[in-house]
């Protein structure tokens, strides 16, 4: 084989991979979101191909093309996201969520646009659905990893994320740090398990972060009565 083609560890398995920032529209112009660059998740995706994986990546708007040799979805807001992973999820090994999901949307959208008024104006937000903690709800045999960006407490606060949601970890990182997590090529991400175990990894490229992941995510699998 190629020395170049990575090993084959994940022939047979079905991988969903999440990506990208969701849009709640406000109106038909108008909406909430945030600067997810989708990266992460590219990387993840790309990679679990690579190793022979058969990829879903589901995704939010993005400046990235779709990459080849696996279904890509495209999603705007949280909802959708909710109903493509869970769709894909049922048939899937590994569920991987670097997607940046927006907490709230507008409790009704406007069909119109909705012109300037005088003054002040409130506007009624609702919880979206939490996709990691449905998921989790019914993991069946499946490995759940999750991403979280935390400006303060991190690992104590990515720990109770997993334990809440049943997800196996969650990448931990930071939003302060030059040329990694929003919109960088690289990444320092802190590995957090459900019980508060911990590894801080080095800042590596997104790539690398995708392989350590899937490489855990591998290990949480083969500890896992089948
Ligand atoms: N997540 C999800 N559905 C949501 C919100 C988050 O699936 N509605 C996933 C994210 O994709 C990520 C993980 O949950 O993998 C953690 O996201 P985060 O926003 O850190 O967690 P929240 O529970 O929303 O907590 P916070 O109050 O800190 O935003
Ligand atoms: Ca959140």
């Amino acid at each position: 084989r190629d020395p170049a083609t990575p090993k084959q560890d994940l022939r047979g398995l079905r991988v969903v991979v999440s990506a990208g920032p969701t849009r709640e529209y406000l109106d038909p112009v108008r909406f909430i979101s945030n600067p997810s660059s989708g990266k992460m998740g590219f990387a993840v995706a790309e990679e679990a191909r690579d190793r022979g994986a058969q990829v879903t990546l589901v995704t939010g708007p993005v400046n990235l093309p779709d990459p080849a040799g696996m279904s890509v979805v495209h999603i705007e807001s949280a909802l959708q996201l909710h109903d493509a992973v869970v769709d894909a999820a049922q048939a899937a090994d590994v569920v991987v969520m670097t997607a940046a999901v927006a907490d709230y949307r507008a409790a009704e959208a406007a069909t119109e646009k909705q012109a300037k008024v005088a003054g002040d104006v409130t506007i009624h937000l609702t919880p979206n659905p939490d996709i990691l903690a449905e998921l989790g709800r019914d993991k069946g045999a499946r490995v759940l990893v999750g991403f979280a960006m935390e400006t303060h407490a991190g690992v104590e606060r990515a720990a109770g994320k997993a334990q809440r949601k049943n997800a196996d970890f969650i990448l931990l990182n930071y939003p302060t740090r030059e040329g990694t997590a929003f919109g960088g090529d690289d990444n320092q991400v802190t590995l957090v398990r459900a019980d508060g175990t911990h590894e801080d990894w080095p800042r590596t490229s997104k790539r690398e972060v995708a392989r350590r992941l899937l490489d855990e995510a591998l290990r949480v699998r083969a500890a896992r009565p089948q």
